[in-house]
């Protein structure tokens, strides 16, 4: 009789020990390339302006949301506003949804405090509206162009085999520096080639990335760009981002890569559905385009 009771003790205390590590299994989640607390965790938070009495709150997470919810208030202690959307959409080779909710009714010129749903995040991101149409007062833009990912799976202190230029140890990136200047300016634009995501495959033939293989196009091009949009989120959490469409998000190609090792040429026919024709783009932002006539985010 005690044995059975020892028994039993020890496989519940197993069954407890299972059941906890599922509960933590459960509430993280990992798509190889980066851990989240879960799969609707917001990440790549980014915003545009919608005139001046409006704000899109744009943000990606590992699953679809039924109803993206932003909570958003004039107090940082105080988001007693909500708005929500029912755009949470993917598309093929995409490893996330696009989350878009457009908050209205919006004083210009006025700065709010906000936090999309389903984050662990305490401390909201704030924006300032743009001033009212009309107003004369000057206002001061930050500019990029051409700028990619930094890091392991972009430009880092190391290079590719027959690549130059890496960053110098302990120099800033780009993004480091832009964010720690977030006070001297009102907005962000980046007129093109966003990410670099489409170097992926002078990437592996320059055998930066050891351990991919064409194969594994889809999910590595669609990891750089998750990488590039994370990175960024410490100046589009708190700036708007402003985009327009480069060469760099028409497809996966980078215009044609030749591997001179094999004598192989590969142009856009490797590019698989959702990888082509601007998708990723058209997906991820949700420009003014409708205010100023344009098509999509071709704005
Ligand atoms: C959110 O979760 C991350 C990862 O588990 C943790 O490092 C961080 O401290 C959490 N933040 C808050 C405010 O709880
Ligand atoms: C590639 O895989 C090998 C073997 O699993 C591992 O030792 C190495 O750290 C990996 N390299 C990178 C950059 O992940
Ligand atoms: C974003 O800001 C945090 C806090 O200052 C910092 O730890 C992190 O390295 C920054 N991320 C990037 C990509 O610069
Ligand atoms: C590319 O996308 C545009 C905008 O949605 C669409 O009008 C066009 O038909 C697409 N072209 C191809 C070749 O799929």
């Amino acid at each position: 009789m005690q044995e059975v009771a020892s028994i039993n003790s020890i496989a519940m205390y197993f069954a407890a020990a299972i059941l906890a590590a599922t509960a933590v299994q459960a509430a993280v989640y990992d798509d190889g390339y980066e851990t989240v607390n879960s799969p609707t965790q917001p990440v790549q938070v980014r915003m545009s302006y919608q005139g001046s009495n409006a704000m899109m709150v744009s943000w990606n997470t590992f699953s679809q949301i039924a109803q993206p919810t932003v909570k958003y208030g004039l107090l940082p202690n105080l988001l007693l506003q909500t708005a929500s959307s029912s755009d949470s959409s993917t598309y093929p080779t995409s490893l996330t949804y696009n989350n878009h909710v457009k908050l209205s009714n919006l004083l210009p010129g006025t700065t709010y405090y906000y936090l999309p749903q389903g984050g662990n995040e305490t401390k909201p991101y704030s924006f300032t509206t743009s001033k009212q149409t009309g107003n004369m007062d000057p206002f001061t833009v930050a500019v990029v162009v051409d700028m990619g990912t930094f890091g392991p799976l972009g430009l880092s202190t190391t290079t590719g085999v027959g690549a130059a230029n890496p960053l110098r140890p302990g120099e800033q990136t780009t993004i480091q520096s832009i964010s720690q200047q977030l006070s001297s300016f009102d907005f962000m634009v980046h007129p093109g080639d966003l990410s670099y995501a489409d170097a992926w495959l002078k990437e592996e033939i320059q055998q930066y990335l050891p351990n991919t293989t064409r194969v594994m196009n889809p999910t590595v091009y669609e990891h750089i760009n998750n990488a590039f949009f994370d990175e960024l989120m410490n100046i589009t959490a708190y700036k708007p981002y402003m985009v327009s469409p480069g060469n760099h998000e028409a497809n996966c190609d980078n215009g044609g890569t030749t591997d001179k090792s094999i004598g192989v040429k590969y142009t856009e026919a490797i590019c698989p559905v959702g990888q082509t024709n601007f998708t990723g783009f058209r997906n991820r932002f949700r420009m003014p385009s409708a205010q100023s006539g344009g098509l999509e985010n071709f704005w």
